[in-house]
């Protein structure tokens, strides 16, 4: 029974910032306790009384919440509830949003997950509370659980051990977590350590093939890790039994339990479901639904239209598909394009555009879309790009328009085209005197790399692909920095197809790093880009130039001009300046240009600040492989930067001397 002091004290800790958090407790006893979810502590706990609450299932927890409404007032306080009697391992929230408070039923488990460290992604849990149990968790990088997945039919599912296999740890797991004796060799740190030997012996094979799914560490919890000797024991078990390349957290006692429950009620709240939420003025319903992204970009050792190669036949799915190539590379591929569509697919269309950059406005989206309502094109076909970044620009932009967005195939035929555009979800397209400022984050439907495109593209173009691919290697990979010193000179001379291994380690390294920078800010959310290095100062250039320089090139100006700002200021080596410099020496990209005047420069980030929220967030390199940003410069912070390079320009054009054709100077 409560008592009525406590009552009265949850009673009085009605905030909006305090989440109330009931644990099935010793036996009839349910343990509640109030969390202050801002300083994240356990601020009051209690015990009530659980014997009407015998029955498992939704109906006992909204009972319990009926009795912890009313008996203790608490009314405006948020309530969860962890329930082992709960026959599901979580109740869908939105099942108890008819309370006038917020309130979830989630696994015990969850609550403890939450308490792993931030660092750790996919982990197998183990709770030694209770009758114990051991889950399989997945969270996404912000630190949510993504994926729970905790009863033994299901782990073993999960785990390719069905019935009729080896199934043997899954026995033993499901003897373990049913023996409902207490295990009295968990009391002491010396009968803990022999029992977790044997328990992790038994239950090795199940971690073993989990740890083949990318599941690497351990997390235990369990009140019994309150005693510190306990928690030490059982980690050292571990680390002995299962190598030291297995990690093993704790997390001790019940109060952490309750915390971690806490920040996921909150947390659950933001997540999928209708919500309703109301305060003393006014009603809220919300509707908070996930939208899965998922696109591949696939690397083939054919030509894509060749007609033995599956791959873009696999990917459209016989979905009736119209295409948009560049008018350049349709005089080049276009009858075995033509030729492949006739045998392998279905298509609507084959539409030529104009791939300059000049071109790539609103009237060439207004053709597309156009020639998608004349040739029929239905709602669940597709779109394909095939060209440069321009033209996969705009017909991304014109496929996120057409019967609300249909679905978009990207064939890059350039190398930017290939290690940038069809990496991100980004289309856009230029209009008055701004580069990119109209557009859509539309995911595509998945790419197809092609390196036999790059042995008709200009070497000049070449060259714009390569200072994207620098981009990379200079903010993230100092490894591809390496092999691009090593092989630029001759990918170049053989249009990127000899070395074979060498073009292809380059590219798709490119590749990884540009996803794995894009990947956690997909829509950009967050301004603070690694991926803008280069692109501040540059689409003023491209525009100011009337695109007479090169998106690559004006990025390639662009990223020397940040070097030089990074290490005139100390925060950058000047090696690795001279390092860039070189790279662009062999591949024919400017260092700097006529129209780089320091007024000019600068007064074009006014507009970089709009686009990134207020914020200049300008990237530097802080060496090769990592990069900052900073927030201000100036316009003799510019001029001198200016100076610098063109001394560097002069120096290694005499270096160099008539081999260095600087396309963009
Ligand atoms: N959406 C994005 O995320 C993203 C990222 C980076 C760049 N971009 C955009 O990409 C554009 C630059 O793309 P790009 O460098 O590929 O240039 P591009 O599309 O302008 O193509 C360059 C030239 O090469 C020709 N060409 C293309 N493929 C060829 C081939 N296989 N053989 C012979 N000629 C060929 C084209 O006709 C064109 O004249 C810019 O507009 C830039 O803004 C977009």
């Amino acid at each position: 029974m409560m008592l009525q002091s406590e009552a009265l004290e949850l009673s009085a800790s009605r905030t909006r910032d305090r989440v109330i958090v009931v644990e099935d407790g010793p036996p009839n006893l349910w343990l509640v306790s109030v969390v202050d979810t801002k300083i994240g502590a356990v601020i009051r706990r209690a015990t009530i009384e659980a014997s009407p609450l015998k029955k498992p299932g939704v109906r006992c927890i909204q009972k319990l919440g009926e009795r912890l409404l009313s008996t203790a007032g608490m009314a405006g306080s948020i309530l969860i509830l962890l329930n082992r009697l709960c026959p599901a391992e979580r109740l869908a929230p939105n099942q108890l949003t008819s309370y006038p408070v917020p309130m979830l039923a989630v696994s015990p488990g969850i609550g403890a997950a939450l308490s792993a460290p931030a660092g750790l992604e996919r982990f197998v849990l183990i709770d030694f509370s209770g009758r114990g149990a051991i889950a399989l968790v997945k969270r996404g990088s912000d630190g949510q659980v993504v994926d729970y997945t905790a009863s033994n039919a299901d782990l073993k599912g999960y785990l390719g051990m069905g019935a009729g296999s080896d199934c043997g740890s899954g026995d033993l797991l499901d003897d373990w977590t049913q023996c409902s004796a207490p295990r009295p060799a968990l009391r002491s740190p010396a009968r803990l350590k022999r029992s977790a030997i044997a328990f992790l012996r038994g239950v090795r094979p199940l971690l073993d093939s989990a740890r083949s799914f990318g599941y690497g560490a351990i997390f235990c919890a369990s009140r019994l890790f309150s005693h510190g000797d306990v928690a030490t024991a059982f980690l050292r078990a571990v680390s002995s039994e299962l190598g030291s390349h297995v990690r093993a957290d704790v997390v001790a006692g019940e109060d952490a339990r309750a915390i971690s429950a806490a920040r996921h009620l909150k947390d659950a709240r933001r997540g999928p479901g209708t919500w309703e939420s109301a305060d003393d003025s006014s009603r809220t319903l919300s509707v908070i639904a996930p939208r899965r992204v998922e696109y591949s970009v696939t690397h083939i050792g054919r030509p894509v239209f060749d007609v033995d190669e599956p791959a873009l036949a696999d990917l459209l799915e016989g979905r009736p598909t119209m295409f948009v190539i560049d008018k350049s590379v349709d005089a080049i591929y276009g009858e075995a394009l033509r030729e492949y569509a006739r045998r392998h697919l279905v298509c609507r269309g084959i539409v030529p555009i104009d791939g300059a950059e000049a071109k790539k406005t609103w009237p060439q989206v207004e053709e597309i879309c156009a020639s998608a309502i004349r040739n029929g094109l239905r709602r669940d076909g597709v779109i394909a790009a095939i060209g440069g970044g321009v033209t996969l620009d705009t017909t991304g932009v014109a496929a996120s328009l057409y019967r609300r967005g249909v679905r978009f195939v990207r064939i890059p035929t350039t190398l930017l085209g290939m290690v940038d555009v069809c990496v991100g979800i980004k289309q856009g397209i230029n209009f008055g005197t701004k580069k990119n400022i109209l557009g859509a984050f539309y995911p595509p439907m998945g790419g197809i790399n092609d390196l036999s495109f790059l042995s008709s593209v200009s070497r000049r173009q070449l060259a714009c692909g390569v200072a994207e691919t620098v981009k990379m290697a200079i903010v993230r990979d100092p490894m591809l920095f390496a092999l691009m010193e090593a092989h630029t000179g001759r990918l170049l001379d053989s249009r990127f197809q000899f070395p074979k291994n060498a073009a292809e380690q380059i590219v798709i390294r490119a590749e990884l790093a540009m996803m794995n920078e894009l990947q956690p800010n997909l829509f950009e959310v967050d301004l603070r880009r690694l991926v803008d290095f280069g692109h501040s100062f540059s689409p003023a250039l491209e525009s100011a130039s009337e695109y007479q320089i090169h998106h690559g090139e004006a990025v390639a100006i662009d990223m020397m001009l940040c070097a030089v700002i990074a290490a005139r200021r100390g925060m950058c080596d000047e090696v690795a300046v001279r390092r860039i410099a070189d790279i662009y020496a062999t591949a024919g990209l400017p260092l700097v240009h006529d129209l780089c005047e320091p007024r000019f420069l600068h007064d074009s980030l006014a507009d970089i600040v709009i686009h990134r929220g207020g914020d200049l967030n300008l990237v530097v390199p802080t060496g090769i492989g990592s990069a900052t940003f900073i927030q201000d410069t100036s316009r003799a912070e510019i001029s001198g930067a200016l100076d610098h390079i063109r001394s560097i320009d002069a120096e290694v054009r005499e270096r160099n001397g008539a081999a260095y054709a600087c396309a963009g100077s």
